[in-house]
């Protein structure tokens, strides 16, 4: 294959001139150092971009491999390198978060203040016994206060596990249960888009649930001061406890090695998976990604506009920018609330220079602009942007184009990131002062990460065809381990088809014939991709199959979407007979809501088709790639000989 879209993008010439990496031949230059010593180069880099307590004298430890050690003899402190160090130099007036509410108010912080705030919360997390290695699980809205509990936990050396607050008790109720957290900090309620979601009532029901006896106390904090359930002495009041506490704390100097954090992702089979991230390398990639991937200058206004319950928020909010003394937007609301010119109006009014989202939000814009002209971005003063960023799945070339003409104005050149939760940080992406750009590909690996396109066998394919992504070498943020379960880390990223050897992604890609840029071509196992959330097949099948009173069985596939990527698509079959019309409708509408009280709604299936049985084979397999046809509305071409029941897709295939 070859890049159908003919148009070149070149960086522009100033951006080129001050970029901190600046011109091809400098990208070049830093791959081939990468390559020709992987360790000196990721040493250099880990002693320029982190403080160490104790300087590592080892880079890599491989001799566990695939479990791999990074500066393993080397201690630090997370929030130490993204608050202390940045007031030592000089910024603790410089403003680290700008954050704007749902309704519009905004507040700032310094990073004196920020240091302040984290070392309070530290102290109170530590009169309330967390100690070094504890699972404090955070559910908390889009806030200072939740980039501060993150801190906090890093101060100290508790593992943090935040769960978006989207997810519902149940799905809570099972990553506190998997952490065996003692500590819950979450918030009365959280306000998107003009709507409360009880945030604390969520959490009492998710421990009413059982398997988390372990949790302690459940610190909330005030968000609406809205009266809600209390439980004493369970249950504790944030601002009392934190506001009584000094406002000082010393960090807790951890190893390398101790994890900074859980973070629960979908895998093809099974229940969510908690990523363990280490502290050094994870640190070191937020840093190095931010620098390089969007150029941060100390005059910068970054804004990503990820929520900090996924490893976006967590990279390009909580770690990154703040690592490199940055100035930072945070965002509590949605993008279409008051109206869907909200993101152009912030951009305007708090001079952001570097935006970074998801292209289904763009999507999402671009429409609204289309049907109401008062939220198109041409009514807003964007001049200040330079850079725009796009993460979380493949951004079509027409999406692509519309931002980086309606919103980038023609000037700011577009950096598609590729990258995973496993992953902590980019691993393909464009450098805005390197990379000429293609809409539609996410370009060349960043420098030190060796991306490859491999077949089935491990065998490396050559450039413009189609076959497997994988990583060659290790890297300092990639996962440790699968928290719980080292056996499903080693057979889901290690697998033995390639010898245990390189990290298998779980996307295709194909790299373009002249250029070797890489296009993701989507997942190759059963996971979804829905509004760039990552969400289980099996997970949604299960969710489904727990309504015992109505499901018999489920399958759920995946259909192109124009505006959310990929849609969930359920087909089901009941314990009675197939209902059709007016029944359908209402049972889809209860299984709906079913699946939202099961996981959350973001797994809410758009379709559901009612059967009086799943295409099979003989054998009792379903058939998932003739029912990916039936969702998607195509004539079904491949061969169902095999198939036990082929009146079913007919019936399938009907809306209801
Ligand atoms: C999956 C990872 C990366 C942080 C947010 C999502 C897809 C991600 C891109 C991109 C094409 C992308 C992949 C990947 N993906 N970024 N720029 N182009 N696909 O993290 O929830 O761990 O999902 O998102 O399929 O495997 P995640």
């Amino acid at each position: 294959m070859t890049h159908t879209d003919t148009r070149r993008y070149l960086p522009p010439e100033d951006l080129v001139r001050n970029a901190h990496v600046s011109g091809r031949a400098a990208y070049d230059a830093l791959v081939a150092e990468a390559e020709a010593d992987p360790q000196g180069y990721w040493g250099r880099l880990a002693r320029e971009f982190v403080s160490w307590k104790k300087p590592f004298t080892r880079v890599l430890d491989d001799s566990e491999a695939p479990f791999f050690k990074w500066f393993d003899d080397g201690t630090l402190n997370a929030s130490y390198n993204c608050l202390d160090r940045n007031i030592e130099r000089g910024l603790g007036r410089k403003t680290a978060i700008i954050f704007e509410a749902d309704d519009g108010r905004v507040t700032r912080v310094t990073y004196a203040e920020l240091l302040e705030r984290v070392c309070r919360t530290a102290n109170a997390l530590k009169s309330l016994g967390v100690a070094k290695g504890d699972r404090v699980v955070i559910y908390l809205p889009m806030s200072i206060e939740g980039v501060v509990a993150m801190q906090a936990c890093a101060r100290i050396g508790a593992i943090h596990s935040v769960v978006f607050g989207g997810f519902s008790a149940q799905a809570l109720r099972d990553r506190i249960a998997d952490t065996g957290a003692v500590l819950v900090m979450t918030a009365d309620q959280q306000v998107r888009g003009g709507k409360v979601l009880p945030l604390k009532t969520i959490v009492d029901e998710a421990l009413a649930l059982g398997g988390c006896e372990r949790v302690r106390h459940v610190l909330v904090a005030r968000r609406t001061g809205a009266p809600v359930p209390f439980q004493a002495p369970r249950d504790i009041w944030a601002p009392a406890l934190v506001d009584a506490q000094p406002a000082t704390c010393e960090p807790e100097w951890v190893e390398a090695e101790h994890p900074l954090f859980l973070l629960y992702t979908s895998g093809s089979t099974g229940k969510p998976k908690g990523v363990q991230h280490a502290t050094g390398g994870y640190l070191l990639h937020a840093a190095l990604t931010c620098q390089w991937t969007f150029d941060l200058k100390p005059e910068d206004v970054f804004w990503c506009t990820a929520d900090i319950g996924w490893v976006t928020g967590h990279t390009y909010i909580a770690y990154g920018p703040l690592a490199l003394g940055a100035t930072q937007v945070v965002f509590e609301g949605v993008p279409t609330y008051p109206d869907a010119g909200r993101f152009w109006k912030m951009i305007e009014d708090h001079l952001v220079t570097v935006f970074y989202t998801a292209p289904t939000a763009i999507r999402s814009l671009i429409k609204a602009a289309e049907a109401t002209p008062s939220v198109h971005p041409r009514r807003y003063d964007l001049s200040s942007l330079r850079i725009l960023g796009s993460v979380g799945e493949p951004i079509n070339p027409a999406a692509w184009t519309w931002y980086h003409e309606q919103v980038g104005g023609g000037r700011c050149p577009i950096v598609d990131t590729f990258w995973q939760t496993e992953t902590g940080g980019h691993m393909i992406t464009p450098l805005p002062g390197v990379t000429e750009l293609v809409p539609g590909s996410c370009t060349l690996p960043f420098p030190g990460i060796s991306a490859a396109v491999v077949d089935e066998t491990g065998q490396e394919l050559p450039w413009g065809q189609g076959g497997i992504l994988v990583v060659k070498k290790p890297w300092p943020s990639m996962i440790r381990t699968i928290w719980g379960d080292p056996g499903r880390f080693k057979s889901s990223y290690f697998p033995e088809d390639f010898k245990g050897r390189y990290y298998l992604a779980g996307d295709g890609a194909v790299r373009d014939a002249r250029t070797g840029y890489f296009t993701i071509t989507g997942r190759i196992d059963d996971v979804l991709n829905v509004s760039g959330h990552r969400m289980g097949t099996m997970e949604i099948e299960s969710a489904l199959v727990a309504c015992t009173e109505l499901v018999a069985e489920a399958a759920v596939v995946g259909r192109a979407d124009e505006t959310t990527g990929e849609a969930i698509c359920a087909f089901v079959v009941l314990k009675r007979p197939r209902p059709t019309g007016e029944e359908a409708r209402k049972i889809a509408a209860e299984l709906r809501e079913w699946v939202a009280r099961e996981i959350g709604p973001i797994a809410k299936p758009k379709d559901i088709r009612f059967g009086d049985n799943l295409p099979k084979t003989r054998s009792g397999k379903i058939m998932r790639r003739l029912l990916r046809s039936v969702a998607q509305g195509e004539a079904i071409t491949q061969d169902t000989s095999t198939l036990e029941n082929p009146a079913i897709l007919a019936q399938l295939a009907e809306r209801s």
